[in-house]
């Protein structure tokens, strides 16, 4: 098993890695604790045995559970089974649980502990650590939430294994960001190894700008233009997808610009390539449309702003003109 700690100070946490690590369950629970709400969905179908009082609440299936609504409903259960602000909140599924489940914990009692035990890769290498929680409105995604450190995280590899190709390979484009972000040649580790790496290299940024003031920003690699494709909506792409078509472009991006080498760009094709990831934009893409949409992203406050590689590796570049944006997309 391999031991990670978050380091915040007096809420720091472990991230526990390995095959079986669900087994550990109880060595996270804290000791005052006197009962325990499980968080979950009917399709994920995985339960732990626990020696306290339990009750389980299944949310609704996929994105649709991301609303303000289950969160009511959700706090409800709670109160009426008694759960109280020296209790545990544990969300056992993908981004989807542990962000509706961590924001519940926020929220409940004005804070509850939550504990996290992702179960796709995207979770454990990403979502469920740095204690970013939250819902979506219909005027788009997460615009709802709170910062709300688990305390602890369960990340056991051997639940991957059950991973529907596609969900795996969606990880992998979150993965691949990493390679970028100090990890090297991560593909050359087996998965267990893998995901502490990444865990690793997530710890470190959190730790370091918790609230996303500055460096937390890099772990939105790739995310620029996988956000304008997810909110044009029309392509069948899953996040990790999106990503990776996001980090293609970055690449190309930052290769025009003089940044980073051909051998760089080439790196992050081999990388790519390596995972089974896209690269190119789904067919019927409107560059017109993208780059409206990048000029609405969050990190767009001097005017057009990527997360690039460069010779002092990934950082935050304002100000890219328009027409350069568009020759790439178009070169794609
Ligand atoms: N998923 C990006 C972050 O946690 O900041």
């Amino acid at each position: 098993m391999i031991q990670i700690e978050v380091p915040l100070g007096e809420r720091s946490y472990p991230v526990l890695v390995g095959p079986a690590a669900l087994g550990e369950l109880s060595s996270l629970v804290p000791d005052d604790v006197r009962r325990v709400a499980f968080v979950t969905q009917e399709n994920i179908g995985i339960s732990t045995e626990i020696h306290l009082p339990t009750s389980t609440h299944y949310l609704p299936n996929g994105e649709e559970a991301k609303q303000l609504s289950v969160i009511e409903s959700l706090c409800s259960a709670f109160a009426q089974g008694g759960l109280t602000r020296s209790d545990l909140i544990v969300g056992i599924g993908g981004g989807v649980v542990t962000d509706v489940a961590g924001f519940a914990a926020a929220v409940y009692h004005r804070g509850i502990r939550v504990l996290h035990v992702p179960t796709t890769l995207l979770g454990q290498i990403d979502a469920a650590i740095g204690g970013k929680t939250g819902v979506n409105l219909s005027e788009g995604k997460n615009l709802v939430g709170a910062f709300w450190q688990p305390c602890g995280v369960i990340c056991d590899t051997e639940l991957l294994a059950s991973l529907p190709e596609r969900e795996m390979r969606s990880g992998m484009g979150e993965l691949a960001k990493y390679h970028f972000l100090g990890g090297g040649q991560l593909d050359s580790l087996p998965l267990d190894e893998r995901v502490a790496a990444c865990v690793r290299i997530k710890a470190e940024v959190v730790a370091s700008d918790e609230r996303e003031g500055g460096g937390r920003a890099l772990l939105n690699y790739g995310h620029t233009l996988a956000h304008a494709l997810e909110i044009e909506g029309s392509f069948d792409l899953r996040h990790g997808e999106a990503v990776a078509i996001g980090i293609e472009y970055a690449a190309m991006l930052a290769h025009e610009m003089g940044r980073i080498s051909d051998a760089s760009l080439e790196e992050h094709r081999r990388v790519l390539h390596a995972y089974g990831l896209p690269r190119g934009l789904p067919a019927g893409s409107n560059p017109d449309r993208i780059v409206k949409l990048f000029g609405r992203d969050k990190k767009a406050k001097n005017g057009f702003t990527f997360v690039l590689d460069g010779p002092e590796g990934l950082e935050v570049v304002e100000g890219i003109p328009e027409n350069l944006l568009r020759k790439i997309l178009e070169r794609m």
